[in-house]
């Protein structure tokens, strides 16, 4: 080696003359391949060139684990395809130059493997994981907009099969180690303790190199992949994303159904095809996505999590489904409610969740263990987080509030799980209101990665900081909201709701006003919505909104939900359901979208998170953006409801309001906020 010092790789010859080279970013508590650590690392196998060791083992010098991808703030700023096309070139050449070294090469890898992490693994000839559930290999890159590009996109289907490399590439899914070994594209998955022993054997006597089964191999010839593969797995694509909203997947697909014959082409189109990615508006929109979940994440860092007990009140939908997810993160949890046979049905629901989750029999019993039915709420001494899940009535709310205090030790935290009771008015209960918080939980709980973690103006700063502190402990995001009506999630879906019902009232076929939507780029439309969190819980979010926001509630609503038409809970609401699916009518020649709907149904939304900004209902737009993208699902390609009122001017949106407003009345009136964005 020459005398050269590096900022992010270590090196190190062994007697055997095997050199162990061992990535620690400088300033980073987990690896990422910048531009500087590839560029380090080109200079280092210049030298390796020169006099190459017996072997190479690559391998993190991170506890967190070996690379967790490209270091993905480089992305936002580049601008243009040429700078983008550089950037990937210049590592092709690197991990090129690494594939090409004469001595044998491994990786060895323990924690997170991803993206331009497993890239540059596939290049050396061999990879051993460590079998540990910490170990997760895979491609996100479509999370972000984008596809593998150093190199990836050839070696994964070279290394394991066409259709197999595909598949993960297209899903973004992570593997385990076994799993991993499973497909071939790792050699071997062996404990902590073997892992070295393991790496220097396979240095020292390399066993032949992996090569996928010949029927993995023929998906990849001329006539079948591009008559049979690849349309199938367009077919396949199509019905998760669209091509217009997110067109990394597709891009894929053409890629390989155009090069996959030659590698060498393959290499240069795949650099061309993520440039282009890259600068286009779903790559940037989903890497802000990324990270605004990463601001939330850090949220939870402002105090330390000492939690170990909670204790939650209510076994009813949410608190049973609360104290079960906490349970299934480590946490011991007593779960009380009035009797215990109301507390029965949660434990149920809980064994459910909890296997199909933890799938080992050990880790479910060790959690349902952890999970404690508590009929006389005993727990409620010692907990560390007290949670309050009750029905919704406030009296009701106060008076436990109130035993709760005299009960609880002096430093848990107390905290509500209430959607609409201000928390002013559950503190007028307490010696001290500056304890209590909101929790407020997604239903369902543990589908919905978002928690709005409520103050009042008298809530200690301590105490937010703690409840942030323990929403990331149970691995969700925390985001601090003001109390006020509706919050933030609620408030800014509700008029988009109940604007979809309005629609249907008109007479429009609910499946017109979801398709809607759903061309916008929502996940799920409106009704269907609706009917899913069921009708009842809809009305009543609503009437506390139109009592103090003057939210219109349609009677169709009300009329419905008296029916006992509950949506998709009760087998019928706006769509009838079979085996818990929406029946929907197709399409009919005579349907034709009003050109004014997906604006009566986005633009009620964006209004109302403008108005949320501009009361301060949550600190800045991020906030806003960050809440209604991970609490509603609201199309992430655009990057939340802000930043596209931002890329759309403002101005003109607030034209197509007063549009509305003429049209159909003043709901559609633009809030006050609009003249300040
Ligand atoms: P639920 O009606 O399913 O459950 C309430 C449970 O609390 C019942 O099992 C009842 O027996 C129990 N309970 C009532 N008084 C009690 C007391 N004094 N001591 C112990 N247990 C008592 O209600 P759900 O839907 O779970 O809602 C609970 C809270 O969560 C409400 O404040 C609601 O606003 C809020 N929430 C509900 C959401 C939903 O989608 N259902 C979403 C987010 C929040």
């Amino acid at each position: 080696m020459s005398e050269e010092t590096y900022r992010h790789w270590r090196t190190e010859r062994d007697d055997d003359g095997i050199l162990w080279l061992s990535l620690d970013r400088e300033g980073a508590s987990a690896n990422s391949l910048s531009a500087e650590v590839i560029a380090e690392l080109d200079r280092l196998l210049q030298d390796i060139e020169k006099s190459p060791p017996r072997a190479l083992v690559i391998r993190s010098a991170k506890p967190a684990g070996f690379i967790a991808g490209a270091d993905v703030r480089e992305f936002q700023r580049i601008r243009s395809h040429g700078e983008a096309s550089d950037l990937i070139l210049r590592a092709h050449g690197v991990f090129n130059r690494l594939e090409g070294l004469r001595c044998p090469t491994v990786t060895l890898i323990h924690g997170y493997c991803l993206g331009g992490g497993l890239e540059l693994a596939l290049a050396t000839r061999y990879r051993i994981a460590e079998d540990d559930p910490r170990t997760r290999l895979g491609f996100p890159e479509v999370r972000l907009g984008i596809h593998p590009g150093f190199g990836g996109t050839v070696r994964s289907t070279r290394l394991i099969g066409h259709l197999r490399a595909l598949e993960l590439m297209l899903s973004g899914r992570t593997l385990s180690a076994r799993a991993a070994r499973h497909l071939g594209l790792v050699d071997y998955a062996v404990p902590q303790r073997q892992l070295l022993r393991a790496a220097r054997q396979v240095a020292l006597q390399p066993p032949a190199v992996h090569r996928p089964p010949i029927w993995q191999q023929a998906s990849g010839y001329g006539p079948a992949r591009r008559h049979i593969a690849a349309p199938y797995l367009r077919k396949e694509t199509a019905k998760r994303v669209s091509e217009r909203h997110y067109p990394a997947p597709y891009a894929l697909i053409d890629l390989w159904t155009r090069y996959a014959d030659d590698p060498r082409k393959m290499m240069d189109e795949e650099a061309d095809s993520v440039a282009r990615l890259i600068i286009g508006d779903t790559a940037q929109n989903l890497i802000r996505v990324f990270f605004l979940q990463e601001k939330l994440k850090a949220l939870g860092k402002a105090a330390e999590s000492r939690a170990r007990h909670l204790h939650v009140i209510g076994a009813g939908i949410m608190g049973g489904d609360i104290a079960a997810w906490a349970a299934g993160q480590g946490l011991r949890v007593t779960l009380e409610d009035q009797s215990a046979e109301r507390i029965a049905p949660a434990i149920g629901r809980a064994f459910k969740h909890i296997s199909s989750r933890l799938k080992d029999p050990r880790a479910v019993r060790a959690a349902m263990d952890r999970l404690v039915p508590d009929p006389h709420g005993l727990g409620l001494k010692r907990a560390d987080v007290i949670i309050e899940a009750i029905f919704e009535n406030a009296a009701a709310k106060q008076e436990l509030f109130r035993t709760m205090e005299s009960k609880a030790r002096p430093d848990a935290l107390l905290a509500t799980n209430t959607s609409s009771i201000p928390l002013e008015v559950i503190g007028e209960a307490l010696h001290r209101p500056e304890r209590v918080v909101g929790l407020h939980f997604f239903n369902p709980v543990a589908k919905m990665q978002l928690v709005e973690v409520v103050h009042g103006p008298a809530t200690d700063l301590q105490c937010i900081a703690r409840a942030m502190a323990f929403t990331r402990r149970i691995d969700r995001l925390p985001l601090p909201v003001k109390s006020s009506p509706g919050f933030l999630v609620n408030r800014v879906l509700m008029p988009y709701l109940m604007e979809a019902v309005t629609a249907v009232s008109e007479g429009i076929r609910p499946e017109l006003v979801d398709s809607a939507a759903v061309e916008f780029g929502m996940p799920m439309g409106p009704v269907e919505l609706a009917d899913t969190v069921g009708l009842d819980i809809c009305l009543s979010v609503a009437e506390i909104l139109s009592e103090r926001l003057g939210i219109a509630v349609p009677q169709r609503l009300r009329r419905m939900v008296e029916a006992g038409q509950l949506g998709r809970k009760s087998g019928r609401g706006f769509y009838a359901y079979s085996g818990g699916k929406a029946v929907k009518n197709r399409p009919e020649t005579s349907d034709t979208l009003p050109n004014d709907l997906t604006d009566r149904l986005i633009l009620s939304m964006l209004n109302e998170a403008v108005a949320c900004l501009h009361e301060g209902v949550v600190q800045d737009a991020d906030a806003v953006d960050a809440g209604i993208v991970f609490g509603t699902g609201f199309a992430p390609f655009r990057g939340g409801p802000m930043h596209y009122i931002h890329t759309s001017e403002p101005a003109h949106l607030r034209e197509r309001l007063l549009a509305l407003e003429r049209t159909h009345g003043p709901r559609f009136k633009p809030h006050e906020g609009w003249s300040r964005l």
